[in-house]
């Protein structure tokens, strides 16, 4: 039985050739191709700078790093997103807190941002930096954020990696006007792809410096600093500080150079497939996902809810049967603070009561550019006989 897969890239030829040319080229990493796709995101979302690397958390690290996060501050993210969200903090040795979930958007709620805010003041342990996530590629409500961050004093890091290609108040996610730096993940289910990899894209040149300096190894090679070196030592690079090897490959950025030209394609495919997705699937007894009118989709994933009062099955029950009839649904995503992890870090199990929720009757069903109008109607098809059976 062909399974259908929750998310698939798409590469044509073009996309070949583009790599294959750098395969042929002097140089299959540190050449030209990385600043050509850099210039590429930026000009396409609209950000001053772009740092290329090897995948969106190590983005979202060096992202933390150049706020200068460290040992014991307080970050604070979404309850419902992918680990690396939280993970990445706690690299820079952070203290991770999460935030509930909106019911309707499963983006951070702002409700209960506020609240923590105001607790966190009166304690003393309001956050350093905030990330929140743009969930399936719907944008957070981030001019509310930003309001938020001036009051309290936090940074915010978008962590937008299922958003490129999405917009907020008619503006493409990544021209960090609210936000210090935003995070893009170019894995093969994403929006675009480059294999494995990732940007963090920002309009502070300092921050962008910064991240620039920690993806390699934090050598710099233009500004030597002579007053460590004896006259007759040649010095082309110094290490400055501990960096890391994030570097994204030229082979890799060949990939998203071609790839992003076909990003509004993409975008627009998936926004088709929403739009059948919403009319089919509105008959069945489920929610659709909602939108809100500020915001544009990528639509990365499509999330449905099932009603669980009205049919007879648990979501343990519909998942395993439509993976069985070859669909293959997914959990996006398990609030991170239930990973066993971060239990032993003592959070509750009931910690955010709208993930748990969320939880207990969220699924993401098959959602990419090239699912086929057939597919789409057995996607469908099979959904409602599970349901009804
Ligand atoms: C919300 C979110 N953040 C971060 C990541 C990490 O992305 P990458 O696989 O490029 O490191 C993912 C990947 O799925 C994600 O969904």
């Amino acid at each position: 039985m062909n399974l259908i897969p929750y998310a698939r890239q798409d590469i044509n030829q073009a996309d070949i050739d583009e790599v294959v040319a750098v395969l042929r080229s002097d140089y299959l990493t540190q050449g030209p191709v990385v600043p050509a796709f850099e210039k590429a995101v930026t000009d396409y979302c609209g950000a001053k700078f772009a740092v290329a690397v090897n995948s969106a958390t190590s983005a979202l690290h060096l992202a933390c790093l150049a706020l200068g996060v460290a040992k014991n501050d307080i970050v604070w993210t979404s309850a419902i997103t992918f680990a690396a969200s939280a993970n990445t903090a706690l690299y820079c040795g952070a203290i991770i807190d999460f935030v509930d979930i909106d019911p309707k958007s499963y983006n951070i709620s702002i409700e209960h941002l506020t609240e923590k805010l105001i607790k966190a003041e009166k304690t003393g342990s309001l956050p350093k930096i905030l990330i929140p996530v743009h969930m399936c590629g719907q944008s957070c409500d981030m001019a509310k954020i930003y309001q938020l961050s001036l009051k309290y004093g936090f940074k915010i890091i978008e962590d937008a990696s299922h958003a490129i290609g999405a917009k907020y108040k008619h503006e493409f996610v990544g021209n960090c006007k609210y936000s210090d730096i935003t995070v893009f993940s170019f894995h093969p289910v994403k929006i675009i792809t480059t294999g494995e990899g990732g940007m963090a894209v920002t309009n502070n040149p300092c921050f962008a410096e910064r991240m620039q300096l920690l993806r390699s190894h934090g050598i710099q090679k233009d500004l030597v600093d002579t007053t460590l070196c004896r006259a007759e030592e040649v010095w082309n690079y110094q290490q400055v500080v501990l960096g890391f090897n994030y570097r994204m490959t030229d082979i890799q950025a060949a990939l998203g150079v071609s790839q992003i030209k076909r990003i509004d394609k993409f975008v627009s495919d998936r926004r088709e497939i929403a739009k059948n997705y919403d009319l089919e699937l509105s008959k069945l007894p489920l929610l659709t996902p909602w939108q809100n009118e500020s915001c544009d989709s990528s639509y990365h994933l499509y999330v449905i809810r099932l009603e669980l009062e009205k049919i007879k099955k648990k979501k343990r029950q519909f998942y395993d049967e439509l993976i069985a009839k070859g669909i293959q649904v997914n959990y996006h995503y398990i609030p991170v603070y239930r990973h066993p992890y971060y239990q032993k870090m003592g959070f509750s199990i009931d910690y955010c009561p709208e993930a748990e929720n969320y939880f207990l009757d969220a699924i993401s069903i098959p959602m990419y550019p090239t699912l086929s109008e057939n597919l789409q109607k057995n996607v469908v098809r099979v959904i409602d006989e599970v349901l009804s059976s």
